[in-house]
């Protein structure tokens, strides 16, 4: 059984947790959200780096076998500085899905919502400089978007309001193909849907990540999915860390996220002081 760490801003990581917990249940987790700083997007580079690093050594002297970062944002600015400093630690990072997004455009036409933070990445527009020409990427910053779903307004009137004005240019330019490049969007689905309707092809690479993680756990160790004598298998412990409010993170991991979490030794805590 691995422990798996997985860290966010906030919330958005939980569609990279419950992704995990689907496909590889018989593991430990901790889920850790740095609500009381979100959102990063906004922040400088260099504050994303540093504090990116702090809770990356924090999950790491937790024990975590591997870390998550389930932050594009958080991956964009610093992952390459984790990786170099946490060299015993496998660390896996989330990108936007521009080349899926690519390969799966019939129009060529994509667009790519992300915080302005990821958009501005050196990391992303080299990744963007890698892909063919011929398809047209419409970026866009989802500004204001993460505190309106970090307070459980994924839903909501003032959400739909927000998310309109946001999707316009790329509505306008015909994208057959959008980008959920941050952790946070996955949440937002329905009402994307309600703007842009059910044919346009939405990514988000959570499914990806996880393949990716489960190579890296497998490449670590087996997993304890043996069937216990009553024939049900084995299940994991999550511990839920937030610096803001853990009772509300918990909350809202069972609100937003399908994995029935009653299957699970839950727990929550607030992040203390980072050494
Ligand atoms: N969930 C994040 C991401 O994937 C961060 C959003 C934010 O805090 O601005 O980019």
């Amino acid at each position: 059984m691995a422990l798996i760490g997985v860290f966010d801003s906030g919330v958005g990581g939980l569609s990279i947790l419950d992704e995990a917990m689907l496909r590889l249940p018989g593991h430990n987790y901790i889920y850790l959200a740095d609500s009381l700083h979100a959102p990063y997007g906004e922040k400088t580079s260099a504050w994303i780096a540093s504090r990116s690093m702090a809770l990356c050594q924090h999950l790491a002297a937790l024990g975590c076998d591997v870390i998550v970062v389930a932050c594009n944002t958080a991956t964009a600015q610093a992952i390459a500085d984790i990786r170099s400093q946490l060299t015993d630690t496998p660390i896996i990072g989330v990108e936007p899905g521009i080349k899926p997004a690519a390969m799966q455009s019939f129009n060529g036409i994509v667009g790519v919502l992300a915080t302005e933070a990821t958009l501005n990445s050196d990391k992303f527009n080299a990744l963007l400089a890698t892909l063919p020409e011929h398809c047209r990427f419409i970026k866009q910053s989802g500004a204001g978007l993460v505190p309106l779903i970090e307070a459980g307004q994924a839903d909501s009137a003032a959400t739909l309001a927000l998310l309109a004005e946001h999707l316009k240019p790329i509505q306008s330019a015909g994208a057959d193909t959008l980008v959920l490049g941050c952790t946070h969007y996955p949440f937002l689905k329905n009402v994307i849907r309600q703007l842009l309707g059910d044919t346009i092809t939405l990514v988000d690479t959570s499914e990806a990540v996880v393949k990716q993680l489960n190579r890296q756990i497998e490449s670590l160790l087996r997993p304890s999915k043996q069937p216990t004598q009553d024939g049900s298998t084995t299940i994991g412990t999550v511990v839920f860390i937030s610096s803001k409010d853990e009772t509300t993170l918990l909350s809202m991991a069972k609100d937003l996220m399908t994995t029935d979490l009653a299957g699970h030794v839950v727990s929550a805590q607030r992040l203390g002081e980072l050494a």
